[in-house]
């Protein structure tokens, strides 16, 4: 062993992922290579000699809530002399800054330097360590390290970052530009996971439509076409969407491609084109029903959810009440709602922001009614129904509930006599929530 090395192999470490399922998947490979280099996974930070945070800047809450996450770090670290490392997005954007604000860190990495986490920590840096450089390519950690929290369904990444600069979005400055992964690599890893069993997977980007084999140039539509051939997954579904790349070639893969779900998450943001343009999104309200349309005439029983951000700045009333008619036109079946939250290095950010706090809450806690509305609505029509639900565990409130989701997303609770997690089970729904939908599973 080399001086001031140590060995992984009696060290614990433990992963606390703040932020979207791009994270969670680099967690899941972050947790690969520790484990694949002797360590041992744990669930508490205070009994572990490694504490890695991954960290979210999309919104002011995301950081604050790390910020909080971080000072209970600093605590545990005057009792045990764990190596902390902070990871990711802030990780990205505030580089060796953290190092000095918050001095019981050990190190720093950006999304593109996972692949040194083991070095760092096999060699025991005596120093602190920032590294948040980009490198041309997509930047493959093998996937047969990945240390996956399900055994059922999947995350694969397919591409990272986004060249679309929408207005108030920080995700550019923090995930790079759009790099797109090998299409061999992603199928092999796709062909792997069947064989381990994995019934779902899903692919994940920032922007998944505009991907493009660095190697051969072949699309979004054919790389579906493919994993679609994959024996032994069931289930495919993708998201981030941008609604500007969204063709109808995807859209007739969907239809066409048997595997791959008939939902898609396609974030609209605001229901005004004059917001949309604004945002710099690329599209207006009327090319956004446009895609709805075509995407229902393909496939009838498409289950659509969306984000929405509220109280943009400058947003009119008027403009809002575009967005409230646009959740009554379409319809989704969910949505993920924000209040506007200014984020450094963006546009919008250097805009004067008119519309007050209490105003921006107000806006939102209206989408949010209006939705929940429009949720109860659609989830009665399918009392009576017999939903094919793929179940992924138990319910965290009732353990003698089964718990999975159907094609259309949505959380299904279920009573089933035998133990079928892992299963695709045929559920005849009773009663349903906002949220939820719960049932019986039909014998089988
Ligand atoms: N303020 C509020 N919401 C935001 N999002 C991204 N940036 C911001 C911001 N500055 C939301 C968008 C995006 C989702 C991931 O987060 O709705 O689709
Ligand atoms: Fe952010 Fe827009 Fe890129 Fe999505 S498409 S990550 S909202 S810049």
């Amino acid at each position: 062993m080399e001086k001031g090395a140590r060995n992984l192999k009696s060290l614990k470490f433990y992963v606390h992922t703040f932020g979207c399922q791009m994270n969670k998947n680099d967690s899941e490979r972050i947790a690969g290579i520790l484990s694949t280099a002797g360590g041992k996974i744990s669930n508490s930070p205070e009994e572990s000699d490694i504490i890695i945070v991954n960290t979210c800047a999309v919104r002011e809450k995301a950081e604050e809530k790390l910020y909080s996450y971080l000072g209970r770090l600093a605590t545990f670290k005057k009792k045990k002399k764990s190596t902390i490392g902070v990871v990711g997005c802030v990780a990205q954007l505030y580089g060796s800054e953290l190092l000095e604000k918050k001095p019981f860190i050990d190190f720093v990495l950006g999304p593109d330097n996972y692949n040194q986490i083991s070095e760092i920590i096999h060699s025991n840096h005596e120093e602190k360590f920032a590294s948040t450089s980009w490198s041309q390519d997509y930047n493959e950690i093998p996937h047969e390290k990945t240390f996956r929290e399900s055994n059922i369904s999947a995350y694969v990444t397919i591409m990272e970052g986004c060249n679309n600069f929408c207005s108030y979005c920080i995700v550019p400055f923090a995930r790079g530009r759009e790099k797109c992964r090998p299409m061999q690599n992603i199928i092999e890893e796709i062909q792997s996971l069947a064989d381990k069993g994995y019934k779902e997977i899903q692919l994940l980007g920032q922007n998944v439509n505009s991907y493009k084999d660095p190697d051969t140039g072949k699309d979004f539509s054919i790389l579906l076409k493919e994993a679609n051939q994959t024996e032994g997954i069931e289930w495919i579904r993708f998201i981030t969407s941008h609604p500007k790349n969204f063709t109808k070639k995807i859209a007739t893969t969907m239809k066409e491609a048997e595997k791959v779900c008939h939902q898609l998450h396609l974030p609209v943001q605001s229901g005004s084109s004059s917001v949309l343009k604004r945002m710099n999104r690329g599209y207006t309200r009327e090319e956004y029903l446009e895609k709805i349309t075509i995407l229902r005439n393909l496939m009838p029983d498409i289950s659509f959810s969306t984000d929405i951000i509220a109280g943009f700045p400058g947003e009119t009333e008027e403009e809002f009440q575009e967005t409230l008619s646009i959740l009554e036109e379409v319809r989704f079946n969910n949505i993920f709602s924000f209040r506007y939250s200014p984020r450094p290095l963006t546009v919008a950010c250097q805009e004067k922001d008119t519309i007050s706090f209490e105003e921006k809450r107000r806006r939102l806690i209206e989408v949010q009614d209006l939705q929940k509305k429009i949720q109860l609505e659609l989830n009665k029509s399918l009392i009576g129904r017999d939903l094919k639900v793929l179940c992924t565990g138990k319910s965290k409130k009732a353990p003698h509930i089964y718990s999975g989701r159907n094609e259309g997303h949505q959380v299904v609770n279920f009573k089933s006599k035998n133990d079928v997690i892992g299963c695709f089970v045929d559920v005849h729904i009773a009663s349903y929530g906002p949220y939820s939908l719960h049932g019986e599973a039909i014998k089988q």
